[in-house]
């Protein structure tokens, strides 16, 4: 049995994630937005072992959820699988005065990657958007450039991949990869979205877990719990380095 960990898991894949896991006699923390969220994670799922709260929009309740992790002890893998879409129809700032998807979508992952304990396996939800992605860290925060919501998460599901290869490669005793789920109906996918949705939890999940030699790997890209195709800039260190360096230099904490 292991202790689980799930980003953004009050609905959608993280929610259903947390099911095959619990289903499969894991332990799974959940995390919502605020205690409204949780209070419906918790009904969701009731054998979940934990909910933790925080808006991972905001760095200070980013760094809040971290420390509610570390204090319910070590976990065996965490899944980063909080995130917000491609319909932003503008540019949203936070309050920390950042590009809102940026903010969900690639520090809050980089963020508590740094500041949780770290555990044997990590999990990053990227997309197969992810290969439409700008290979470059000008102008992350959307300030010059015109906004198109579409390219932003496309850029964010690139730099998640770029950050768990950077993490792959720093930290080799963690095993740390990436996946697309699918284009599934979720809040998030939209009712008209074509793939399976049962199958969309379940690279996640097999990843965080499964002793299958297939998912005992590290810097890989997964669909369908297959080596997928991966945008080629996710393998440039300066890339890996330049982003870990940004991330750091806004939150003052460096991976350790
Ligand atoms: N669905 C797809 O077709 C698809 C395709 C490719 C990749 N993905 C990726 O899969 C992951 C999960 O997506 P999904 O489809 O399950 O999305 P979803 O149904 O919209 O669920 C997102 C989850 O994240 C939570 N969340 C969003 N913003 C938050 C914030 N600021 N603070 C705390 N929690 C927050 C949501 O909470 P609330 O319920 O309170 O809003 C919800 O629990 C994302 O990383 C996404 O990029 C999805």
């Amino acid at each position: 049995m292991a202790r689980i960990f799930i980003t953004g898991s009050s609905d959608g894949l993280g929610l259903m994630a947390a099911r095959l896991l619990a289903g499969d006699g894991h332990q799974v923390t959940l995390h919502a937005r605020n205690d409204a969220r949780a209070a419906d994670a918790r009904r969701l799922l009731p054998s979940a072992e934990a909910v933790v709260v925080g808006d991972l929009s905001n760095v200070a309740e980013t760094r809040s959820v971290a420390a509610q992790v570390n204090a319910l002890g070590s976990y065996h893998a965490v899944i980063h699988n909080v995130g917000v879409g491609y319909r932003e129809p503008r540019r949203i700032e936070t309050a920390d005065g950042l590009s809102h998807i940026f903010a969900i979508n690639v520090l809050a992952p980089y963020l508590l990657t740094a500041l949780i304990t770290p555990p044997e396996r990590l999990v990053y939800l990227s997309s197969g958007l992810h290969t439409g992605g700008t290979a470059s860290l000008d102008d992350l925060q959307w300030t010059t450039r015109r906004w198109n919501g579409t390219q932003a998460y496309a850029d964010s599901k690139l730099l998640d991949v770029v950050l768990a290869f950077a993490v792959a490669r720093r930290w080799p005793r963690v095993l740390s990869n990436a996946l697309e789920p699918g284009w599934v109906a979720t809040k998030m996918g939209g009712p008209g979205a074509p793939d399976d949705l049962s199958l969309a939890p379940v690279t996640q999940a097999w990843l965080a877990v499964s002793d299958d030699p297939a998912a005992r790997v590290t810097g890989q890209y997964f669909y369908h719990q297959r080596r997928h195709r991966v945008h080629a800039a996710a393998r440039r260190t300066d890339l890996q380095d330049g982003l870990l360096a940004y991330c750091a230099e806004l939150t003052a904490t460096a991976l350790p």
